[in-house]
């Protein structure tokens, strides 16, 4: 069984799909590991994440020891993941390592922008999970705040705003939900919630499927 989640920064959709991939049993894959890898490498080695020639070079001889960094998940890096995840050559290196890791015998969650339209059209299950810029930005902002970061609520909200324009107005495979993925909104769900409507949906799906 693979199971697609997709949605925006902050939504909610990493922990459902790990809490999916417990439920099921399944392996489980944050693609958007994979971009922060592409923009931490290319910000390391001093480089230019707009710049596509670069960002692909790196994204072709990613290290993967990169995946396990603390700086991966910073909010530096992230916007340089959002930057280098809009040049189709970087999307196109990467698209074959999520393909064959959906493909694995038993099934697979995997999380990201682009699952359950480019990734894995044909997923058993298509979760795209949301919730209002606001609600997003005080969850990304209370885990700053828990990781000693002080950056206050608005810049935090401008971050969102700004990710969420760059990542659905692009031109390759941007964010939107596949017509056949149930929507799931967390605007106003406690984690533990979404989860349980998360596991429900699937149920769902996997039944008509
Ligand atoms: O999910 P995340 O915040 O870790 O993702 C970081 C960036 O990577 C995000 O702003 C857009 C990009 N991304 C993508 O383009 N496609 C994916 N499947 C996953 C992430």
């Amino acid at each position: 069984m693979i199971i697609a989640v997709d949605g925006p920064a902050a939504s909610g959709k990493g922990t459902i799909a790990r809490a999916l991939a417990r439920e099921y049993g399944l392996p489980h894959l944050d693609t958007g590991k994979l971009y922060r890898a592409v923009g931490l490498s290319v910000r390391r080695a001093g480089g230019d994440p707009a710049d596509p020639a670069v960002a692909e070079r790196h994204a072709q001889a990613l290290d993967p020891a990169l995946l396990d960094e603390p700086d991966l998940m910073s909010s530096a890096n992230a916007e340089s993941a959002s930057i280098v995840s809009a040049h189709p050559g970087v999307r196109a290196v990467l698209l074959d390592r999520q393909r064959a890791f959906a493909a694995q015998p038993g099934g697979a969650v995997l999380d990201g922008r682009d699952i359950g339209t480019v990734i894995a059209p044909h997923a058993h299950a298509k979760l795209f999970v949301t919730a209002s810029p606001e609600e997003r930005a005080r969850r990304r902002h209370a885990e700053l705040a828990r990781a000693g970061d002080t950056r206050d609520l608005l810049s935090v909200l401008a971050d969102i705003a700004a990710r969420d324009a760059r990542d659905s107005n692009r031109a390759a495979a941007p964010l939107h939900r596949a017509d056949d993925a149930a929507l799931l909104d967390t605007t106003e769900l406690a984690i533990d919630a979404a989860v349980q409507r998360a596991i429900a949906l699937v149920a769902a799906a996997t039944l008509r499927n």
